[in-house]
């Protein structure tokens, strides 16, 4: 087959993402939230994802077959995320795209939503496919992994994980502590260089000594937790520092515990991250996942990668963000080398390992 248009589906969390690629060439990438509809709650309620994604996914699949000028007959391969994530949404997309593909004819491929948030490098337009092998981190509210990866399709190899919290989870917990709305992540980091509070001064990062999880001495010369984290143990730092400001009736500058909290993770990340990169002698490494946004992260990052001579790969958002391109892409790679299709019978796992 020539370059195979594929569709993809994207559902294993609260965005309905349907992306068109025709080989390693992005056509469309259509995604709609319902990251509001979670606001109140403080972060994604599973019954509320699933509901929102059965309303969203007819009319994504269409907006993005215009927007590409595609039409459903055209269409060579259908993709779709069959985990990790939540179970209702994932069975959303994973419904849908089984009844695409079975009533095109139309082969069907089950992706592994880690691997896909890598082979989005694949289908960006300012490079020429993804550069392997490579160290992906991947950090969003629902996951956050070191991954090793030889190949995209058939070489990935988890070399550690989140012990509890997912980074995001932990801006998101965190800033609730706060006082500060969902999503967690941007509100923290503007509450970090103070332009929440009206004085637009930063935040210290110093001011207040959050712990750095799994990241001691002994933690990084155990195999076993060298390249796991752990978060959950900020948040109860956090609350301490609220606690004692409201007993001790002391100004409690959320700036300050905003910096501190969020310089906390991103020296982990940066830190294991650059450790993967030393050890497997890889000097490549691509970000992924909704924390990516985060712009302390991403200097971070590119400065201790430019010091260890590490070239550092950041797809644009709107490509780290979940969405259906990455599945489209990963899906196109699979046509092209002639792996799969999957069987139809397939289920919607909720904890796929790559
Ligand atoms: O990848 P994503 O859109 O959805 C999944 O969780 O799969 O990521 C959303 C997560 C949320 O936890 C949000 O707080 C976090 O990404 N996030 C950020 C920033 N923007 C979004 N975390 C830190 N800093 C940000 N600027
Ligand atoms: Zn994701």
């Amino acid at each position: 087959m020539s370059e195979p248009l594929v569709l993809g589906i994207e559902s294993s969390c609260d965005e309905t993402g349907v992306g068109i690629v025709r080989g390693r060439t992005l056509l469309t990438n259509t995604v709609s939230s319902s990251m509001d509809e979670h606001v109140r709650f403080g972060g994604v309620v599973p019954e509320v994802a699933s509901r929102a994604h059965v309303q969203a996914i007819g009319p994504a699949i269409a907006q993005a077959c215009e927007a590409a000028e595609v039409g459903l007959t055209d269409i060579d391969a259908v993709a779709v995320t069959a985990g990790p994530g939540l179970s209702g949404a994932l069975m959303v997309g994973v419904g849908a795209a089984k009844g695409l593909a079975a009533a095109l004819g139309k082969p069907l491929y089950g992706v592994n939503h880690l691997a896909s948030h890598v082979a989005v490098d694949l289908v960006a337009e300012d490079v020429d496919g993804l550069t392997t092998p490579t160290i992906a981190l991947l950090v969003s509210g629902g996951h956050t992994e070191i991954l090793r990866i030889g190949d995209v399709v058939d070489d990935i190899e988890l070399l550690g994980a989140t012990i509890d919290d997912a980074a995001g989870e932990a801006f998101d917990k965190t800033a609730r502590l706060l006082g500060l709305n969902y999503p967690g992540g941007p509100n923290i980091s503007k509450a970090a260089l103070g332009l929440l509070d009206g004085t637009g001064v930063p935040g210290d990062r110093t001011a207040v000594k959050f712990p750095r999880g799994l990241a001691k001495k002994q933690d990084l010369r155990d195999p076993e937790r060298r390249y796991n984290f752990s978060f959950s143990g900020l948040k109860t730092a956090a609350l301490r520092e609220v606690t004692k400001a409201e007993t001790l009736g002391t100004d409690l500058r959320v700036a300050d515990i905003a910096a501190g909290f969020e310089d906390a993770v991103v020296d982990v990340l940066v830190t294991k991250t650059l450790l993967a990169a030393a050890d497997t002698g890889i000097n490549y490494v691509v970000l992924g996942g909704g924390v990516a946004a985060n712009t302390h992260l991403r200097e971070v990052l590119a400065a201790r990668c430019a010091e260890a001579g590490v070239t550092l790969r950041v797809p644009p958002l709107r490509l780290c963000t979940d969405n259906g391109a990455m599945v489209a892409a990963l899906g196109a790679e699979l046509v092209s080398r002639g792996i799969g299709p999957s069987d139809l019978s397939f289920a919607a796992v909720s904890s796929l390992d790559v």
